[in-house]
């Protein structure tokens, strides 16, 4: 038996069972029932897929009911009538149900979507959290604000060096013992990372020639094992100040009048005989300790004093090596460590806490 041999009727009936079939998951959407959709937006939207496929394969040009159509005009002409009726009703009978679970589950996604999009203000806000500078950072800039307002320019130099401006030009020849303290890391093809701002004092003088007054903030690096006072990796701020005329008085004036603007007009300084390559005669610098005012407390460790750093005298031969005529001119010149100084003034019992950068402890410096 051929497809239009069957029973005309049979095979509207067989297309209206197929569809009532895959129809069943829907049947929750229709009637009363429908006010209860529970999906999610996203199970809606799926469901929508499938029903506009489902009803594509039922009503569309290749469905069953399709076919159905194509009889009508060839049952007989007595039959043509009622058959027709069939199909139609058969047909209106699946539209109605298609577009009753359409029109639901349209509406469900418009109100999902209205929901997902709206904000509701009683929820809690999330508050942005800033960043904010490091405490070393913040240092640095106390110590530039101050010299930039003595006329000092700021200069930010190279971290690798030759062995030329880490140590030759600072009048440390090979073999120098001062080359021991100071051992640093090296690259392979002969550079090494410098272990002193004082580097930057020659390139500074190369570049401007003198007079020159400048500041050199930066890091530092030296083969240190760390424990709580020393790091491998350090800050230092070196100064420079050359000019005709320059003398030892202009050294303590200046960093007298530095460690009044960086701790209070009442801080004394006191300047101690040292000895540093590249300078002569070279001192070492203490200031008033600015917890006590120089009775004796914890952080000046009962001396009154706290170390600030070295000085001195620039040393001809580093005039020479940068090609500045020590007849000519003078100079002196400062080296500061700003993490030391930085460690004393939050009473900081590790200076290594400055560079583990763990949040629960820079967060106090907001
Ligand atoms: N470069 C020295 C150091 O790292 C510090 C220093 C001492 C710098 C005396 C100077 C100076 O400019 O005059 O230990």
């Amino acid at each position: 038996m051929t497809e239009s041999e069957k029973d005309p009727a049979q095979q509207v009936e067989t297309a209206r069972e197929a569809f009532e079939r895959e129809f069943e998951r829907f049947v929750g959407f229709t009637g009363d029932s429908a006010n209860q959709i529970r999906l999610s937006l996203v199970q809606a939207e799926g469901e929508r897929r499938v029903l506009a496929e489902l009803r594509s394969r039922h009503t569309g040009k290749k469905s069953g009911l399709a076919a159905c159509k194509k009889l009508i005009g060839r049952v007989q002409p007595e039959e043509r009538a009622s058959f027709g009726q069939l199909v139609q009703q058969t047909e209106a009978a699946m539209t109605e149900a298609l577009d009753g679970v359409e029109e639901r589950l349209k509406t469900h996604i418009e109100a999902a979507r209205i929901e997902r999009e709206s904000v509701d203000v009683t929820m809690p806000g999330r508050r942005p959290r800033p960043g904010h500078l490091h405490p070393i950072t913040l240092m640095r800039q106390r110590i530039e604000d101050i010299f930039v307002s003595l006329g000092y320019a700021v200069e930010d130099d190279r971290e690798i060096e030759t062995d030329f401006y880490n140590f030759d030009a600072l009048n440390i020849p090979a073999g120098h013992p001062a080359r021991d303290p100071q051992d640093t890391f090296y690259t392979t093809d002969g550079f090494a990372l410098r272990s002193q701002t004082s580097t930057v004092q020659i390139h500074a003088m190369q570049r401007r020639g003198a007079p020159v007054r400048m500041i050199a903030p930066g890091r530092v690096f030296r083969r240190d094992t760390p424990d709580p006072t020393h790091n491998p990796m350090f800050f230092q701020v070196e100064g420079l100040c050359v000019d005709r005329g320059i003398n030892m008085a202009h050294l303590k004036g200046t960093l007298a009048e530095f460690v009044h603007r960086l701790f209070g007009p009442g801080t004394k300084t006191r300047f101690r005989p040292s000895y540093f390559p590249f300078t002569e005669p070279s001192a070492e610098v203490d200031y008033s300790c600015f917890n006590c005012g120089g009775e004796g407390c914890r952080i000046c460790k009962w001396s009154g004093w706290i170390e600030l750093g070295g000085s001195g005298m620039v040393h001809p031969n580093v005039l020479r090596a940068a090609n500045v005529n020590p007849e000519e001119f003078t100079g002196f010149a400062f080296g500061l460590g700003i993490d030391r100084t930085c460690a004393r003034i939050y009473q900081l019992d590790d200076i290594r806490l400055l560079f583990e950068n763990d949040v629960r402890f820079l967060e106090q410096f907001r």
